[in-house]
């Protein structure tokens, strides 16, 4: 058994279906997606762009209802937005007006200070940030820009994560340090991860399991295992097989 095998349910999918009625037709979205996500498991969703792979995980956030089937986090299904679990966009959903330091102190307003400025303190290290806590994001990058919107997730120690699509407006540069530290972070802190991506070698980079959806209506083609040790080694024969498997699965052909 895997090392993901050995722990806990986490986040249940089970038979979810979603449509959305369009000008009085029909869009079926998502067709009967089941899963399971064990705690502190990094899971990629990969699938080609409309497959409903955001829709996917706003049902698990509690934003959409599912059609049929349902969510479950702990057991518990998912009716509503709760704050223990996060979302993380590709778009930067930093406020342009608040400094660093407030933009990740913003979701632990109920905290006393104290402890609170440990936290927030604590978080901008772990994301590189240390000496910008002052800064406005006018004056940061792109790169920095979404390591704020990583640490305002984490600072409130959310059970699960979403992300969807958080590197898509990076350079790939920028994505590739983003990823590490990403997995880093994960490594410290254990939280699960539910990410999006179309991007297949983001999705092998960071994953110990990729789930492959078809294009709409979305379904489950199978979820491959990475079961590669961080730090990855990018040129591994293994490496290539699973990206091979993975082009495979979504019917592309990756040789020019
Ligand atoms: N609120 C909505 N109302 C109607 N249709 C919607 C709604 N949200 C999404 N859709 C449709 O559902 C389908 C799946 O959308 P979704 O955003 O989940 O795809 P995606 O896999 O995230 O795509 P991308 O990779 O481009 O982000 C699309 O055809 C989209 O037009
Ligand atoms: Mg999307």
């Amino acid at each position: 058994m895997s090392a993901s095998g050995a722990r806990r349910p986490k986040v249940v999918f089970e038979g979810v279906s979603k449509i959305f009625r369009k000008r009085g037709d029909d869009l079926l979205v998502l067709d009967d997606v089941s899963l399971t996500v064990r705690d502190g498991e990094f899971v990629c969703l990969l699938g080609p762009s409309g497959c409903g792979k955001s829709t996917l995980l706003n049902i698990a956030g509690g934003f959409e209802r599912a059609d049929r089937g349902r969510v479950t986090i702990d057991g518990e299904e998912v009716r509503e937005p709760s704050s223990r679990r996060v979302f993380v966009f590709q778009e930067y959903g930093i406020f342009p007006w608040a400094s660093v330091w407030d933009n990740v102190a913003l979701g632990l307003r109920h905290m006393p200070a104290g402890e609170r400025g440990a936290i927030v303190q604590a978080t901008i290290d772990m994301v590189g940030l240390g000496g910008f806590e002052r800064a406005y994001p006018m004056e940061l990058s792109g790169g920095m820009k979404q390591r704020v919107e990583v640490a305002r997730a984490l600072a409130v120690s959310p059970d699960v994560i979403y992300m969807d699509e958080p590197f898509g407006a990076l350079d790939s540069l920028t994505r590739l340090t983003m990823r590490s530290e990403l997995v880093r972070i994960w490594q410290q802190q254990r939280p699960t991860i539910l990410f999006v991506t179309h991007d297949v070698d983001e999705s092998i980079q960071l994953a110990d399991r990729v789930v492959v959806l078809s294009a709409r209506p979305g379904r489950i083609a199978d979820v491959v295992e990475v079961g590669l040790d961080h730090p990855r080694d990018l040129g591994s024969p293994e490496y290539g097989r699973i990206k091979n498997r993975l082009y495979e699965l979504l019917g592309v052909q990756h040789t020019i």
